[in-house]
């Protein structure tokens, strides 16, 4: 009886998963499709807003934890071995506010950002546009980070500044070594599977 309950459980299960499922392989296929590159083991978890996709590059061994709003239209590229945590807004675009129009003019300015592999980016950060983040890179929770953090720079605040360095001996010993941390094989939670 129970080997049965069972088996109703399973086959009604994957019945109403089947069209969750369905589209959840669509979106992949979209963003995998759309973006500029990718590489693998990539995951991305939602609500995660990426426009234009054309415009995104992204290495290998990335997690990018939802919600994220990557704006890109001047360009941005993730390195690899990134980790992203929750609540990152990415900006490559400012509006012109001292032109013919108000709040703002019809034309824009946008400049790339740049994060370079290994960077840690903490929760609720804000990068602005132009910046780049250097190899090794840690920015702290909360921080808006308005200019570029040096190769192993840990910088925190409104806005962000230098507070210190990763030890870089050991820095370079575990890259030279390959010692990353991989991103985890769980999907359940993610949009984007590489
Ligand atoms: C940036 C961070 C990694 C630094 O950790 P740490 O090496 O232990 O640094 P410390 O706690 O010694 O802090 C160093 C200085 O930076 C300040 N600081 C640290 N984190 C800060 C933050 N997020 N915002 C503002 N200032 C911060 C500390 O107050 C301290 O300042 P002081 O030297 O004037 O006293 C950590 O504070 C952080 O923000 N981690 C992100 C956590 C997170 O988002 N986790 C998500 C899971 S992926």
């Amino acid at each position: 009886m129970d080997r049965l309950l069972v088996g109703v459980d399973f086959l009604l299960r994957s019945v109403t998963l089947a069209p969750r499922r369905l589209s959840w392989h669509m979106r992949n296929a979209k963003l995998r499709r759309g973006l500029k590159s990718i590489g693998k083991r990539v995951r991305i978890s939602e609500p995660a807003e990426l426009f234009p996709l054309d415009r995104i590059a992204i290495g290998w061994n990335v997690v990018i934890h939802g919600p994220v709003f990557i704006e890109a239209n001047g360009g941005v590229s993730i390195g690899s071995n990134v980790a992203i945590a929750r609540g990152c807004q990415i900006l490559t675009s400012n509006h012109i506010y001292d032109g013919d129009a108000l709040p703002w003019d019809h034309a824009s300015t946008h400049k790339p950002v740049v994060i370079g592999d290994n960077v840690w980016i903490g929760a609720d950060v804000v990068i602005l546009p132009g910046v780049t983040l250097h190899e090794g890179a840690v920015v702290g929770a909360g921080s808006v980070v308005t200019r570029d953090v040096p190769k192993c720079g840990i910088v925190a605040g409104n806005p962000a500044v230098l507070k210190k360095h990763r030890d870089i001996e050991r820095y370079e010993r575990n890259k030279r070594e390959g010692r990353l941390r991989l991103v985890p094989d769980d999907i359940s939670r993610h949009t984007l599977v590489s």
